[in-house]
């Protein structure tokens, strides 16, 4: 009786080695730190801290102040931080206050991928394109290491080397590349004519961020342009389903159709990397025309604005205070309940509308491959 329970004691022994070594080998992933790029979707304080700070009532429902982003609160890139224990992204452009240790957030709002023509007076885009935060990024990383050896406070605000290469690398970037052809009034197909070297060029920052010791991406798609009010009041003429326009959610879709083959075609230039591709557009799409049935009211209306169709004026932004025609001065005001709204501003979306948005994209049901977040470090 004893030699068989000794037998056994041994084979559970074993199965318990075996157990640990699979699940080690494919467990969830321990990114020690997040470094973000993109547009205003992810900017946590970029722009805030290089040109204008976004006014009040930006951070009205969970920062209680403005907090460098465009949302009422949080956006999709603090639930994603949260989610792993991380501390919200500093803005690399931030000096004050900021702490590195667990990454930085090299986006800024209005960034392309493609650096343009016009100053950020003369169009709104951001000067910070990507190749210039891949710059930001190369140089941060090469600057932290001599930094920190100072040792101190220094040693607590930067990370360290190994977390470069254990980093989650997220993008959520494209968005301002389509609305620029648009801008200066290019047809749907001269802005689908550019798509691909638009997309050639992310790929070479992909590829530089990987040459820098980058493993893990994640890369959400652009969301349906075609919905949010900025579009939809800058081209009245152009035909809304469910208050949507066709045309520029086509172009989101196209770029998307082409991202998806870049990533592809990264996976097999970049056999050490883990790429997962998140179809945020989507999950927006879907949140945006079933308002009500995920407890939403007025899917395309801004709750942040003032006046017209979709209480949005260009001329007067959310938080803006402004004489619209000779006598009338309005203020761009927050709507009564900001958590029953998708879009805030016009052009981003509510902290309850990203909440939902990292809900659904968290556990893979959006990405391919059908990866979850904790899980992206694996190929
Ligand atoms: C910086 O953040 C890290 C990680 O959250 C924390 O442990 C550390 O205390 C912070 N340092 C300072 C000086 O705030
Ligand atoms: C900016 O101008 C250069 C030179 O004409 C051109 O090659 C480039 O494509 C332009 N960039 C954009 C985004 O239009
Ligand atoms: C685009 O068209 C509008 C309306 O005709 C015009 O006001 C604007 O100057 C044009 N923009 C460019 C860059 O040509
Ligand atoms: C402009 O002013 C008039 C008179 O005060 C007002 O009736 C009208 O609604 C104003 N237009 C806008 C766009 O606010
Ligand atoms: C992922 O999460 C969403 C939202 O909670 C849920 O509707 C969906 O069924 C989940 N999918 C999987 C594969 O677990």
């Amino acid at each position: 009786m004893e030699a068989v329970g000794e037998k056994w004691r041994e084979i559970v022994r074993w199965l318990g080695i075996v157990v640990v070594i699979c699940t080690s080998a494919r467990g969830e992933c321990d990114f020690p730190a997040i470094f973000n790029f993109g547009d205003s979707n992810s900017d946590t304080g970029a722009i805030s801290a290089a040109f204008a700070p976004a006014p009040p009532p930006n951070g009205i429902t969970f920062f209680h102040a403005p907090a460098g982003r465009f949302s009422d609160g949080r956006l999709i890139i603090d639930f994603l931080a949260k989610s792993f224990g991380l501390p919200y992204l500093s803005a690399y452009l931030d000096s004050v206050g900021s702490n590195f240790s667990s990454g930085a957030n090299f986006a800024t709002a209005g960034s392309t991928i493609r650096p343009q023509n016009t100053s950020i007076s003369q169009s709104g885009y951001s000067p910070i394109s990507l190749d210039v935060q891949f710059m930001q990024f190369s140089n941060f990383k090469t600057r932290t290491q001599l930094i920190r050896q100072q040792g101190g406070v220094f040693k607590e605000l930067l990370p360290k080397k190994k977390h470069f290469s254990q980093a989650l690398y997220t993008f959520d970037v494209g968005q301002n590349d389509l609305t620029a052809g648009y801008k200066l009034n290019f047809t749907t197909q001269q802005v689908k004519a550019y798509v691909p070297d638009v997309l050639a060029q992310f790929s070479e920052f992909i590829k530089g961020v990987y040459g820098e010791g980058g493993r893990s991406f994640w890369i959400h798609n652009t969301g349906p342009l075609g919905c949010l009010p900025y579009m939809l009041d800058r081209y009245p003429m152009i035909a809304a389903r469910i208050g949507c326009a066709k045309p520029f959610n086509e172009v989101a879709k196209y770029f998307n159709h082409k991202l998806k083959e870049a990533v592809a075609q990264l996976r097999k230039e970049m056999p050490e990397a883990a790429i997962t591709y998140v179809d945020v557009y989507t999950v927006k799409y879907t949140l945006i025309s079933n308002a009500q049935k995920y407890g939403f009211e007025d899917g395309v209306i801004a709750c942040c604005g003032h006046g017209g169709k979709y209480n949005f004026n260009n001329k007067a932004r959310c938080g803006a205070t402004k004489r619209v025609n000779g006598t009338e001065v309005v203020t761009a005001k927050s709507c009564k309940d900001p958590s029953v709204r998708i879009i805030w501003d016009g052009i981003h979306y509510t902290e309850a509308a990203n909440k939902w948005i990292f809900q659904q994209i968290v556990n893979g049901s959006f990405s391919d491959p059908a990866t979850s977040l904790k899980m992206a470090c694996h190929g």
